[in-house]
Formats: structure tokens, C-alpha cells, sequence
């Protein structure tokens, strides 16, 4: 009975404390910013533990990669009793485009100093989800693929491989990627990918049949409300700037305090700004401003220049336009205020985007079968999901973070929380293409 099938705790543990080690910071984190040698050497693991479970491996220009078992190959394989756990690559490659393809995945890269949950859970998920279809024998009527997407974190791009997949990577994404564009240059050089190869990794709409993904919650409401599993309805719009408050260079000693041009004030009086802005007027908005860069940045001299890196994020289109132009606004006077040059750069934009209702349906129907209680909640925080918004059903599933915590090496999920989020996926795969 597929409905008793359950995923294999102790394997998905041992795959998943291996993966731990790669860039482990010895606190309980790792850091493995895309492209890094620690990023490399996790997907150079991930590969050889596709390899070895007989799975069919997969990767394309934009670096992602995949254990995948195809819905032709297993056929031909069950007729003629072989396997095809290698030389796939060709033949795989008109499957893929001939078949349309459930995806499953997450990513492997972390943010700097990051944890081990993050993207690393929902991998290793969708991994042991296939490896346990392949052991039972189930036929399915989609191809079945569990992939890690590049840069889902943004250390370069954000959401690079997923946007690449979906076609919906520009060229002018990768000319002013918000990591700068000599690391994305030197990174994908690194990891043998190139800006047009990244350009090629994009898969026809109708070869993709969906995409699921389990993650931690990253956020309190699970555990304060001792809910198994989150049920996300909606993925915040995330945007970035760089905001250059540009003002002169003067003696920090002899220069009046009427006389400074000092761009650390605009900077400053900006981030507080946009806080009580965000805090009274967009409620369901968030703003960060997570790095400043002063020049020429020593302690006697008035700051020349500061370089701040802008995020923002809402829930909802209208609101998250409404923000941008009210952030941008109040930019310019606090610029003016001190008397500075105010230079504002895109970086990019992802929008809000909608999970799917049928999907989330089922999550919540394998949920109530698997005796899991289960709430629907919208994400803070970003995921590759958002890059196939209208081209495929995408749904998500969360499960607790202890204590709320994430992007740090304090991040903790209990594991039998993440065995449940992994049951969830398999049961839903089950459904939605037995
Ligand atoms: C990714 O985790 C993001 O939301 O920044
Ligand atoms: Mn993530
Ligand atoms: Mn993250």
C-alpha cells in the first residue's frame, strides 16, 4: 500500500549529518556561500551519493543538481532488467524535455556563517523521497527529480539556479548581481559555468510538472503554536538596493561639526527611517539594512562615502510597489538633509508569489492521514519556488525551528520534525503523480 510507504529516518539522518560536516564552523553551522570550495565539495558529495544510490544523476549549465528517476528509463529498464544508474546524460536530456517533471528540492549553499538546516533539509528530503519510490518500485506518472539549486541564498544572485531553470534568468541580473559582479565572475569560473551556460539551463514550461519543497519555518509560529507542519500560502517579494550616500572627505579633528559633509548621517538617519516607516505604515513589511561600507573608513577622517545594502520585503505586490517608491523617497531626503549625493542601484527583484491551492489541499489532506497537525502560513522568508510563480503548481511545507532561529549557526529542527516534513513530501509526490 503506497498510503504505509514511509521514508527512511536513519538514512535521511546519516545523508543529512555527512552533508553537516561539509563547511562545518565547529558551532553547530556551516559555510558554504555559493561557489565557495565548501559549496563545491557539497555538491560534489551529493553527486556521489546520487551515484552510489543508483539513482540517475543530472546537472546542467546553471549548476544545478539532481537525482532523478524518469519515468522512460524506468520502463525500459523494467523491461529489460537493467539498470541506468549512468550514461544517462543524452538520453536524459530529451526525457527531460519530453516528460514533464516533478521537482523537488531545495539548495545546498548557506549564507555566510549560516545553519544546517537551511536549503540542507529539503535536499536531503527530496533525495531520500525518491530513493524510497525507487525501492518500492513505484511507477509514477511524472518524471521524479530531487534537485539543489545554486545560489538560492543570494551570496551572488539569489534564486540563480531556479531562475536559470525557469528561463526567467536576464543578462542583466548577472551584469549587477547584488554579491558583486567580479565574485559571480570569479565563482562561476570556479565551478566551470560561464554566464551563457547559465543562459542555457532553461527547461521548456511544459516539461515542469510542479515543484515541492520541505524547509524549515525559520520563524516562532510552528513551535508557539506546537504545530507540526506549516503550510505556506504565499512567499514574500523580496527587493535590493544599493544605496550610495555620498558626501566629503575632511579632517574628523579640524572640520566644525556645520561644516562636515558626513555621509554617515544620511546612511544612519535612512536605516532609522525606514524602520518607523515599515513599523507604522507597512505591518506586514519588512526592511533591512544589512551592510554598510564606509570610504574612505578610518577614524579621523569624515566619512566620504557609505554603501548600504537595502533589502525589503512584502508579502503583497501592491504594497511591496507602494514601499519601494515610499523607501526611495525617503532616501533622497535624508540625503538632502546632510547635504549628500544620494546613488541608488537596482540589484533585484523577486515578486510575492502564491502557492498553489490544490497543492496545499493535499499537503493538508496527507497531513490529517499521516496524524499531523498542520497550519497555513505565508514565508518571510525567500525560496526557489517563487521562480516558477505561473509556470508550474508550487507548494511548500515547513516544520518547527527551535526558538525561531535561522541564518545562523543556532538553527535546530528536531529531527522527528523533519522525518514528518520528509513523510508529507513523499505521501504528496504519491498523490499528486501516482
Ligand atoms: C533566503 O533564505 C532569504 O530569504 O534571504
Ligand atoms: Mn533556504
Ligand atoms: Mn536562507
Amino acid at each position: 500500500m503506497t498510503k504505509d510507504l514511509r521514508i527512511n529516518p536513519d538514512r535521511m539522518l546519516g545523508a543529512f549529518n555527512q552533508l553537516a560536516l561539509i563547511g562545518a564552523t565547529g558551532d553547530g553551522g556551516v559555510n558554504r556561500p555559493t561557489f565557495s570550495e565548501a559549496h563545491l565539495a557539497a555538491r560534489q558529495w551529493f553527486r556521489e551519493q546520487i551515484e552510489a544510490s543508483g539513482l540517475e544523476f543530472h546537472t546542467d549549465g546553471a549548476g544545478n543538481h539532481s537525482a532523478v528517476i524518469p519515468v522512460v528509463a524506468r520502463e525500459r529498464s523494467d523491461r529489460s532488467n537493467l539498470r541506468h544508474d549512468n550514461g544517462i546524460a543524452s538520453s536524459q536530456k530529451t526525457l527531460l524535455a519530453t516528460t514533464p517533471t516533478l521537482l523537488l528540492g531545495s539548495h545546498l549553499d548557506s549564507v555566510p556563517s549560516g545553519g544546517r538546516f537551511d536549503g540542507a533539509l529539503g535536499v536531503m528530503a527530496a533525495f531520500e523521497v525518491l530513493r524510497t519510490i525507487k525501492d518500492a518500485g513505484i511507477k509514477l506518472k511524472f518524471n521524479l527529480e530531487a534537485i539543489d539549486f545554486t545560489d538560492e541564498e543570494g551570496t551572488l544572485v539569489g534564486l540563480l539556479g531556479s531562475a536559470a531553470l525557469a528561463g526567467r534568468l536576464s543578462r542583466q541580473a548577472l551584469q549587477s548581481p547584488r554579491g558583486g559582479r567580479p565574485a559571480l565572475v570569479e565563482g562561476m569560473k570556479r565551478a566551470g559555468l560561464s554566464e551563457e551556460s547559465m543562459l542555457s539551463a532553461a527547461r521548456p514550461k511544459d516539461s515542469l510538472a510542479g515543484y515541492l519543497e520541505l524547509h524549515i519555518e525559520q520563524g516562532k509560529r510552528l513551535e508557539r503554536a506546537k504545530i507540526d507542519v506549516g503550510i505556506v500560502s504565499a512567499i514574500v517579494g523580496i527587493a535590493s538596493y544599493r544605496l550610495s550616500f555620498i558626501g566629503r572627505a575632511d579632517h574628523a579633528g579640524s572640520t566644525t561639526m556645520e561644516d562636515r559633509l558626513d555621509a554617515s548621517l544620511g546612511a544612519s538617519a535612512f536605516t532609522l527611517a525606514a524602520r518607523e516607516v515599515v513599523m507604522k505604515d507597512f505591518p506586514n513589511c519588512v526592511v533591512n539594512a544589512g551592510k554598510m561600507e564606509f570610504e574612505p573608513g578610518a577614524f579621523n577622517i569624515v566619512p566620504a562615502r557609505v554603501d548600504l545594502a537595502l533589502e525589503f520585503r512584502s508579502p503583497d505586490e501592491e504594497e511591496f510597489k507602494r514601499l519601494d517608491s515610499v523607501l526611495m523617497e525617503r532616501a533622497k531626503e535624508e540625503a538632502e538633509r546632510f547635504g549628500l549625493e544620494l546613488g541608488i542601484e537596482f540589484l533585484g527583484r523577486h515578486s510575492p508569489s502564491l502557492m498553489d491551492t490544490k497543492v496545499q489541499h493535499t499537503f493538508a489532506d496527507v497531513c490529517n492521514d499521516l496524524g499531523l497537525s498542520h497550519m497555513s502560513l505565508a514565508s518571510g522568508a525567500g525560496h526557489d519556488g517563487q521562480s516558477f510563480d505561473g509556470l508550474c503548481p508550487v507548494g511548500m511545507i515547513f516544520v518547527p525551528s527551535a526558538d525561531g532561529a535561522s541564518h545562523s549557526p543556532r538553527e535546530f529542527t528536531a529531527w522527528p520534525d523533519c522525518v514528518n516534513g520528509a513523510n508529507v513530501l513523499l505521501q504528496t509526490v504519491l498523490r499528486l503523480a501516482g
